[in-house]
């Protein structure tokens, strides 16, 4: 069995990822923004390796959220869920980060480096990422109009390429990112035209499972299947470029 911790577990695809987890007997450590939002996690908590509360767009509280997560142990895996789609403003959050950057980019950089190391990590990216190109003049959003499609976009190629970034630099972990296909959650939308069980059962597998497929690092997945990522992703100067801004972003290196 495995310790298994997913950010933005009080909803969609990280809370059906939760359940699934928890079936299987599984120790999965569940996370909700605030107290109040972890009310919705009041029927899994009980079978629950812990609840750690935190809200990702403000660097402080997910530096603590690091905190809550290491106290409860080292994960064996940890799922990089919790996201937002089409922020209507730049939202400027309490550092001064388009919240879209700091929830979806900056929260799982931070939460990579400040988490102790585990044997696997997984990326929620999305088939949007590969109109995301472009972004290191202006990762910000301090000098273009805001566009919260290409804001979107951008987020989902740099988790992307931090997944790639840590299968190439960290050898010892197995670092994948996930679509998981345009499903039926709040996100989604009730015209979704994928399959809601096939967008959570491929983070699960790769979380836990041994098949070989499962335990191969460096992938981006879609329903279990390989498929190719964007280009920029997989380019190690991109890639280096990248983690140079999230450092001087966040203050943290990851490196
Ligand atoms: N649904 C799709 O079609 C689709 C397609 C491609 C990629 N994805 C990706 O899949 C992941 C999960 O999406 P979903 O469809 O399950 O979305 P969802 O139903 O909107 O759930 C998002 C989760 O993230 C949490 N979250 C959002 N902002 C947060 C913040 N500032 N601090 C802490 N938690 C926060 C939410 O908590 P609250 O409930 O408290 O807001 C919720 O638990 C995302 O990364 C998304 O980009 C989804």
């Amino acid at each position: 069995m495995s310790r298994i911790f997913i950010t933005g577990s009080t909803g969609g695809l990280g809370r059906a990822a939760a359940g699934v987890l928890i079936g299987e007997g599984h120790d999965v450590v569940l996370h909700a923004r605030t107290r109040e939002r972890a009310a919705a996690l009041r029927d899994l908590a009980p079978d629950a390796a812990g609840v750690v509360i935190g809200d990702l767009s403000s660097a402080a509280e997910t530096q603590d959220l690091a905190g809550q997560v290491n106290q409860i142990g080292r994960m064996d895996a940890v799922i990089h869920n919790a996201g937002v789609y089409l922020e209507p403003s730049r939202a400027t959050t309490a550092e001064g980060h388009a919240k879209t950057l700091a929830v979806n980019t900056l929260a799982p950089y931070l939460l990579t480096a400040l988490i102790d190391r585990p044997d696997r990590l997984i990326y929620l990216s999305s088939g949007l990422h590969h109109a995301g190109a472009g972004s290191l003049p202006d990762i910000d959003w301090t000098r273009r109009s805001w566009n919260a499609a290409q804001a979107y976009a951008e987020s989902k190629l740099h988790v992307t390429a931090l997944a790639l970034t840590l299968a190439r630099t960290w050898p010892g972990v197995l670092s994948n990112a996930v679509d998981p296909g345009w499903v039926p959650t709040s996100m989604g939308g009730p015209a979704a035209t994928d399959d809601l069980e096939m967008g959570y059962l491929t983070q699960t597998w790769l979380a836990v499972s041994n098949d070989a497929a499962a335990t191969l690092s460096g992938g981006y997945w879609y329903h279990r299947q390989r498929q190719a990522p964007a280009a920029q992703a997989r380019d190690p100067a991109f890639q280096d470029q990248l983690m140079d801004r999230l450092a001087a972003l966040t203050g943290v290196p990851l490196f």
